[in-house]
């Protein structure tokens, strides 16, 4: 998702008291952060942010910090967040950077959850590695995830997630729990937030595709 250009969107963002400027600075301290040491959970690619503000709103004992690419795009969650609805939420801030650096940004083990919703599918072989379920960033994702750490992915693209199941495999991971139908799976459906994308995909018809791994122990 790329939003046109919205001039004000580069000083908005920056400007914004959930939003975390240079986070290399917090590697290792996002705990003094939050100022509390609950775990904490990531989302990349988090577009608009209704899932990271209503998962915060539901999990008060839960940091949730929302990554996304785009300025312009990351404006729209912040503005989410100045509404009445999640205003006064203490456990969530935002960080805009590529997740391809995210270990320069959070020490070993600091993450325990990782949220991918309805990631790019770069469907040419040539991007393969630019898909955020490639052997390349799970390589990343286990570095800044703790023990039993997981990673929860949900798409309607079938075949980005068919690749995401074979990259899990081959990386060595633990699948916990996938389905092709999540909205008809009552296990897996339970307590399911739906993302922007989730609510247009699903709308349309289209089955969402949801896996749970577990990194890779050693
Ligand atoms: C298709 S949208 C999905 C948005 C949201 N997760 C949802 O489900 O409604 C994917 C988002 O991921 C962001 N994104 C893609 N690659 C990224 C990367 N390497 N680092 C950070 N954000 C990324 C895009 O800018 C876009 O906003």
């Amino acid at each position: 998702m790329r939003l046109r250009n919205i001039p004000r969107a580069e000083s908005t963002v920056q400007a914004h008291r959930t939003v975390i400027r240079r986070p290399e600075d917090q590697k290792g301290c996002w705990r003094q952060v939050f100022q509390n040491r609950s775990p904490i959970y990531i989302e990349i690619g988090m577009g608009k942010g209704s899932f990271l503000l209503n998962m915060a709103k539901q999990h008060p004992d839960i940091n949730f910090i929302g990554i996304e690419r785009y300025t312009s795009v990351l404006l729209r969650a912040v503005e989410k967040y100045d509404t009445e609805e999640f205003q006064d939420l203490q456990n969530v801030r935002f960080v805009c950077m590529d997740a391809r650096n995210v270990a320069d940004v959070f020490a070993e083990g600091e993450v325990s959850r990782i949220y991918l919703n309805f990631s790019d599918p770069w469907p040419k072989a040539r991007h393969a590695k630019r898909r955020l379920t490639s052997t390349e960033f799970l390589e990343r994702y286990e570095k800044i995830l703790c023990e039993k750490g997981t990673l929860e992915f949900k798409t309607d693209n079938t075949e980005l997630f068919n690749f995401s199941l074979e990259q899990i495999r081959e990386a060595g991971w633990t699948l916990l729990a996938f389905t092709y139908d999540l909205h008809h799976n009552e296990a897996m459906n339970r307590g399911n937030v739906m993302t922007e994308y989730e609510e247009k995909f699903s709308g349309r018809g289209n089955p969402i595709n949801k896996l749970i791994a577990e990194k890779r122990n050693f």
